[in-house]
Parts: structure tokens; sequence; C-alpha cells
């Protein structure tokens, strides 16, 4: 029963939930800064690829869910053969050291299991000039959402695939041996415990 929630139901909620049309400034604004040979981590069913702009040269997504890979599939026959998808977790990137300008993750590091592991990756494979772009949700700056946000997450995680709504993700990144150059934070429309967001630009240190 857990096994079709997860690999047929949950793939479908995950297209539907990241559609929210409040999402998509934050896409907007992210994905501008893109330049290069581009990682997404995370890549879901490619909901970003229509907001990259023409300073990227191939754009790799990297997703372990066959589902979501499927759709972002077909989100990508309209991104002009610049696009290749790769079945596969950020916590074991199949790519060379220093090989990539800029990496995206957008509301995926809250998901990653071991997400520390996945940003130390990140770092690797990032050239040493290169970029991390994100926007993320995560722990709350108030102690009363917080302590939702603790309390909700063992089950929350249970029906999300995953999700965490406590990681603390501007600290996750530092102690990845990144400087952040850009973040801002806030919440967005929506309950509190779900939807305090970090959106920003960091780089290797
Ligand atoms: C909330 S969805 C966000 C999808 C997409 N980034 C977007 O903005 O629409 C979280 C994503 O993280 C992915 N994910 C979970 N574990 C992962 C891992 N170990 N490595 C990479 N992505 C992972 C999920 O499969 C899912 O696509």
């Amino acid at each position: 029963m857990m096994g079709f929630y997860n690999d047929v139901v949950l793939p479908r909620l995950c297209h539907m939930a990241m559609r929210n049309r409040h999402f998509a400034p934050y896409r907007r604004r992210v994905l501008s800064g893109t330049q290069g040979e581009v990682l997404e981590i995370g890549i879901g069913s490619g909901l970003n690829l229509p907001f990259y702009g023409p300073h990227v040269r191939a754009i790799h997504g990297l997703e372990p869910s066959p589902q979501l890979v499927r759709i972002a599939r077909r989100a990508a026959e309209h991104s002009a053969g610049r696009v290749t998808l790769i079945e596969g977790s950020a916590e074991a990137i199949p790519f060379d050291d220093k090989s990539l300008d800029t990496i995206v993750t957008t509301w995926t590091l809250c998901s990653i299991p071991h997400a520390g592991r996945a940003l130390a990756e990140v770092r690797r494979v990032l050239k040493p000039g290169g970029q991390l772009l994100f926007v993320e949700h995560g722990l709350g700056p108030d102690a009363t959402v917080a302590q939702w946000q603790h309390r909700l997450t063992p089950l929350w995680s249970q029906v999300s695939g995953g999700c965490h709504l406590d990681r603390p993700i501007q600290a996750l990144i530092a102690q990845a041996g990144f400087d952040c150059t850009h973040l801002e934070t806030g919440y967005m429309k929506g309950p509190k415990p779900m939807t305090y967001m970090y959106e920003g630009r960091a780089v290797p240190k």
C-alpha cells in the first residue's frame, strides 16, 4: 500500500503541489542567475525548465524518482535539446570534481535523506568559480513556529516523500563549505511551519 502511494500517488501529488503559482516568482528569480554547465538536483517534474535563461549551455537534471523523470522528460521536449535527465541521488552526484558552473536546488534539500552529504557532493562537483543557487523552505526564526516544525516533521515526512519542515538551510549550506553571497528569508503565503523560505546564492569558500 505504502509502495503504491510512494511510487504512483506521491510523484503526481508532487507535480501538482509544486505547480503552485506562488512559487513562480521564486523560480524566476533563482533561475535568472544560471549560467554555463548547470546541474539541477531533485529536478522533480521539470517545473524550472521554462525559467532557464540564454546563458545556460547545458542543463543536467538529477532525480531519484523514475516517475518524476518521466514527467520531466515531457517538459524537456520544449527545451531545444539542452536538457539531459539522470536518474540518481544528490548524495552521490555522477559528475567529476570541479566540473560544473552552477548547481540549482529548489525545494529539494528538505527531502534528501542526508542533506549534508548532498551538499558536500555539490561542493565537490562545482568549479572553484561556480555557484549554488537555491530556494528552499526550512526552519523558521520564531520559537513557536520552530516548535511546530519539529513536532510535525516525523508525521509530515511519512506522507510527503521524506520532507523535513525543520532543516536549518543556511547553516547546512555554510557547514558544507560555502559562503552565502546573497540570502533572502521570509514567510510565503500559507501555513507558517511549511512556508519559511531561504532564497539565495552561495559560492565555494
Ligand atoms: C518538493 S519536490 C521539488 C521538486 C523540484 N525541485 C521543484 O522545484 O519542483 C522534492 C524533490 O526532491 C527529490 N529528492 C528526494 N530525495 C532526493 C535525493 N536523494 N537526491 C535528489 N533529489 C531528491 C524528490 O524526488 C523531489 O523531486
